[in-house]
């Protein structure tokens, strides 16, 4: 017998027969001492754009990777950007993660993530490059509606069970973009300067949730700086807090083109580097893989003896350990992709996502049997939404467009439809405008809006460069495209305007006193034209909170209530001024009155709070404080309400915010239905992070639970002492 094949033999013998964690450990012990030098360096980089090499002669897999994170990305080419143009690739688009973070259910994350997990197996992917938990520290950031909103705890619930269900798929995920890019701006080298206390409680809670209680399988850095160094290979962030304090067992990825050191990258806890400015084998006369700073240059390190071997083995063991988890693993599922269970998800989560934030005289629902002309106006009714945007862009097996979703549910009424402004194509890095005649555009959309009993006018920004996209920030929080204008003039003609905002960012909405109604539909992938007529015809009672704040002007905004060096920075610099006053914690301290609050979302029905109790009047530190919310359903439709339960420390030794969420619960009632709804909050959440001393501190005294829908309707208050 050949030699490779004895040892891709034994390779397999050791694998089939694993049992237990600690026999893996042994196991990859005994592969490790099987391989070269050479073999171990090279599982430490990219072999192509997304995939890293195994070890051929001892039978060692490859790892795929793909974005991420609302959908399995197309098949792209080896060595360059382009598509590869398979023709097995088109995926179930899911609604983006702003539109999951807005259902608050968790429930929902985990049916999202074992879906979008069985795509990533059939498609034979290794790692998921999602979910990203990036707080929304800005409404201008590009990058918002691939995130979880701008709140920590929120984050935190929502992505733990999204983890958890793609990793029973034996997929990884992979939690992006650790740490800090809360822009796009100079994202490849802006240095954050931020508080411990801000780093703590506001940036790192959804990562540790991810890796202590998600027990993910793998975490992508981030492209900038913290503190003058790069995040990927970051000494505090990753060897300190990520591998130390968070004993994170799984491997560390950079983002696509983040390294920048090779000492850094191999002793600052970087596992496998992916992306690295070149263009692989295409743009070089020898393999440029082989450049990589995880590449031959770690392997003169290793060889001179300047680096220990034990540096190579840690990360080798590490990605070992994420192929027991994965690829090697016998038992894992075959998974399955684009089929009608997956669109289920897809529209489920988007019905439970879309916000209604203002319904006038409860002006929605429109009755599904309407006869009246209903003018669909907007470009966003007809432009698909899942191209565009950068790295999430989705190859989709169908997108449902509004017009279409409305057409099919509004079966009896006349529908017109005028597209109103017209944008230009989607490109990344570049903005391309439109070359149609926006004024003839205008004017036939007002001249469809005097015609019809309704206008839903569609629109929002667009995954554009600079409207929603990687590697460019909004310019402005205002409409793009002339829409301001163009809404101005169509509710001079028409009374009854329905705006349904297309968007994973706040705007302002100059107009909002006109509109009869506003309905924020995110980006909600396959099914989204259902889902949005499912809302509009009441055949489901909308249900989902805004995950954010939407400011009523840019300056609301705590990073944008300082200079520039608070938002974009100085070019080389930023600094985190508000600190740990973001969102709506920054609008309640502040007593900034936003548009629409931090969890706030209507329904077609009335919830009323009728009462609130807590278990006990005294805890202490690890005690759950059990709460009993008595809830009614008080209006004529069956609908959820998400009950928030928000913490206030009356006197503290430090500043802490107004108030924050600490507990919620997603609740269906039926019309006239009451039920008594039981919460649990951590006593331990309700610490501070303390600088003095580098860790969490509860301090003793009177804290405040506040009971509500949304932070700013909160209807009891109950006391409670921490002895
Ligand atoms: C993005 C990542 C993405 C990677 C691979 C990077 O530019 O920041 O989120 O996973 O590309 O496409």
């Amino acid at each position: 017998m050949k030699y490779w094949l004895v040892l891709s033999i034994l390779f397999l013998g050791i694998v089939v027969s694993a049992q237990n964690q600690g026999e893996i450990e042994k196991q990859i012990d005994e592969i490790i001492k099987e391989l070269t030098l050479e073999e171990k360096v090279k599982m430490c980089h990219a072999q192509s754009k997304f995939s890293s090499p195994g070890v051929e002669r001892l039978g060692i897999p490859e790892i795929w990777m793909s974005d991420g994170p609302h959908g399995v990305r197309a098949e792209i080419e080896w060595d360059s950007w382009s598509y590869a143009g398979w023709t097995n690739d088109s995926c179930t688009a899911f609604p983006a993660l702003t539109c999951l973070a807005s259902t608050f259910n968790p429930d929902l994350a985990y049916k999202y993530g074992v879906a979008i997990g069985e795509e990533a197996r059939y498609r034979k992917k290794d790692i998921l490059l999602g979910p990203g938990v990036n707080i929304y520290r800005t409404p201008l950031n590009g990058r918002n509606f691939e995130y979880m909103g701008e709140d920590p705890y929120l984050a935190s619930v929502m992505c733990v069970p999204y983890i958890k269900g793609v990793q029973t798929n034996g997929v990884a995920a992979c939690v992006k973009h650790y740490a800090l890019n809360n822009q796009e701006v100079w994202r490849g080298h802006i240095n954050v300067k931020i508080s411990d206390r801000a780093l703590h409680e506001i940036y790192l809670p959804a990562y540790k949730a991810a890796v202590r209680e998600g027990g993910v399988w793998s975490i992508m850095g981030a492209y900038n700086k913290y503190n003058g160094q790069h995040t990927s290979h970051h000494e505090v962030l990753i060897n300190g807090i990520l591998k130390g304090a968070w004993a994170f067992d799984g491997v560390v990825v950079t983002d696509w083109g983040s390294a920048h050191d090779t000492r850094e990258a191999a002793l600052n806890g970087l596992d496998i580097e992916m992306g690295t400015g070149t263009d692989g084998l295409t743009s070089s006369t020898e393999n440029a893989y082989d450049h990589y700073y995880l590449a031959k240059p770690f392997l003169e390190l290793l060889k001179s003896g300047e680096i220990d071997e034990s540096v190579v083995d840690d990360k080798v063991r590490r990605i070992l350990r994420l192929m027991y988890r994965t690829n090697i693993d016998k038992n894992r599922p075959f998974g399955r992709k684009a089929n009608q269970l997956h669109f289920n998800v897809a529209r489920e989560v988007a019905q439970e996502g879309i916000v209604l934030l203002k319904n006038n005289k409860s002006f929605l629902p429109l009755n599904p049997e309407t006869t009246q002309t209903i003018a669909v106006i907007g470009e966003n009714a007809t432009r698909m939404m899942t191209v565009g945007g950068g790295s999430s862009e989705l190859k989709t097996v169908h997108e449902i467009s509004p017009l279409h979703g409305i057409q099919q549910r509004f079966t009896n009424a006349n529908i017109i439809h005028s597209m109103g402004y017209a944008s230009g194509p989607s490109q990344y890095g570049r903005v391309i405008p439109s070359d149609l005649d926006q004024d003839s555009l205008k004017q036939a959309a007002i001249e469809t809006a005097k015609k019809a009993d309704v206008v839903l006018f569609v629109g929002g920004l667009n995954k554009n460069h600079e409207q929603d996209c990687e590697n460019g920030d909004r310019k402005s929080l205002n409409l793009p495209f002339g829409q301001d204008e163009l809404l101005d003039e169509i509710v001079a003609v028409n009374k009854n305007v329905v705006v349904v905002l297309v968007s994973g960012n706040a705007v302002t909405m100059p107009w909002q006193a006109k509109a009869k109604a506003i309905v924020q539909a995110w980006y909600l992938g396959s099914e989204s034209g259902y889902a949005i007529a499912d809302v509009l015809s009441g055949d489901v009672n909308p249900s989902g909170k805004l995950p954010f704040s939407f400011p009523v002007k840019l300056e609301d905004n705590g990073a944008h209530a300082f200079d520039e060096l608070s938002y974009p920075g100085d070019g080389t610099d930023q600094v985190y001024k508000e600190d740990i006053l973001v969102g709506y914690r920054w609008h309640d301290t502040k007593k900034i009155k936003p548009l629409y609050a931090f969890g706030y979302g209507l329904s077609y029905t009335t919830f009323k709070i009728n009462s609130a109790s807590v278990n006990a009047e005294e805890f202490k530190a690890g005690d759950e404080i059990s709460l009993s919310v008595e809830l009614s359903n008080v209006g004529q439709m069956a609908g959820s309400e998400v009950l928030q339960v928000y913490v206030r420390d009356e006197k503290s030794s430090v500043m802490r915010p107004h108030k924050e969420l600490k507990g919620f619960k997603k609740v269906q009632l039926a019309a006239g239905q009451t039920q008594t709804i039981e919460l649990s909050v951590a006593v331990d959440s309700f610490a501070f992070y303390d600088e003095n001393n580098n860790d969490w501190k509860l301090e003793k005294g009177n804290y405040q639970l506040l009971i509500g829908t949304a932070s700013n309707n909160i209807k009891k208050t109950i006391k409670v002492a921490v002895k």
